[in-house]
């Protein structure tokens, strides 16, 4: 039986070139979506991969819900906790709001999800955590100190947790994505992406969903059984460490 992938923010973005790379690969894959009901439904219909509505901050919403795709797919052998969301302000404008619901989607998100799949990955001796963060979890950035505090969290989280899975043959890494061609980008005003973010970028464009996805791809494979612990860097140079 092939096993089961879950990824969550699954339906759309970087989340949707995961999804649909990992079906490729040969894996039954789940997607989480938190609101866009017709985007979801649609990306169904292309692809055949199942969609699940909840809310990753919801610790409760997770474990039921995985309770769900465990039932119609199986035992949830990789999760790809991708889903994220910005609320970019500059720091002396941003509202108490704007950081808690960052930190709830993009770090305590990340916490209930595999806090969710943690015990039976344990039992069964197999695991693939893979978490999105983000070039500006690693260099900060600009309007971002909600976003970039939780992207390092995650960060912080998989080292800590790639050591406590390492016994139980659960490896537990990173990638970081940089500027990647997806809605996201939509909230950056263009003069901002211009004049400021796209000269930063060796490469000198955006990356594609589908390069982050390949990422993910390997480290959910046997032959990333050595990798733990670690990050994936896809930026196009824009930070080299
Ligand atoms: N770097 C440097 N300066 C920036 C900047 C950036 N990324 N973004 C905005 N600025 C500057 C603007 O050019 C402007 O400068 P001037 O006053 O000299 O024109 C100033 O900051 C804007 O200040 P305001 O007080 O007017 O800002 P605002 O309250 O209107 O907020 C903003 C505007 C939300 C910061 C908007 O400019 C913005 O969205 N900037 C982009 C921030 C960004 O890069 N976010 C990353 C999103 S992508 C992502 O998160 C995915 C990922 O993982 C990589």
């Amino acid at each position: 039986m092939a096993k089961v992938a879950l990824v969550t923010g699954g339906s759309r973005g970087i989340g949707a070139a995961i999804s649909k790379a990992l079906l490729e690969a040969g894996y039954q894959v789940a997607a989480t979506f938190a609101g866009n009901e017709e985007k979801a439904a649609a990306f169904t219909a292309e692809t055949g991969v199942k969609t699940y509505k909840w809310d990753v901050a919801d610790y409760d919403a997770c474990k039921a819900g995985i309770a769900q795709v465990e039932a119609d797919l199986g035992p949830v052998d990789i999760l790809v906790n991708n889903a994220g969301i910005t609320r970019d302000a500059p720091f002396h404008k941003m509202q108490p709001a704007q950081w808690s619901e960052v930190i709830n989607t993009n770090l305590t998100g990340v916490f209930n999800m595999t806090h969710n799949v943690w015990g039976g990955m344990r039992d069964r001796k197999f695991g693939r955590v893979i978490n999105i963060s983000s070039v500006n979890g690693q260099k900060g950035q600009f309007a971002q100190a909600n976003y970039a505090a939780a992207k390092a969290g995650d960060l912080g989280f998989t080292k800590a947790l790639a050591q406590e899975g390492a016994r139980a043959n659960i490896t537990v890494n990173a990638v970081c994505p940089g500027y990647i061609n997806t809605d996201m980008m939509s909230t950056i005003p263009d003069k901002v992406m211009n004049e400021v973010i796209l000269p930063q970028i060796p490469v000198g464009r955006l990356g594609e969903a589908s390069e982050i996805a390949r990422c993910v791809v390997f480290l959910a494979s046997d032959d990333a059984g050595f990798v733990t612990g670690s990050t994936i860097s896809a930026n196009g140079g824009q930070l080299m460490s």
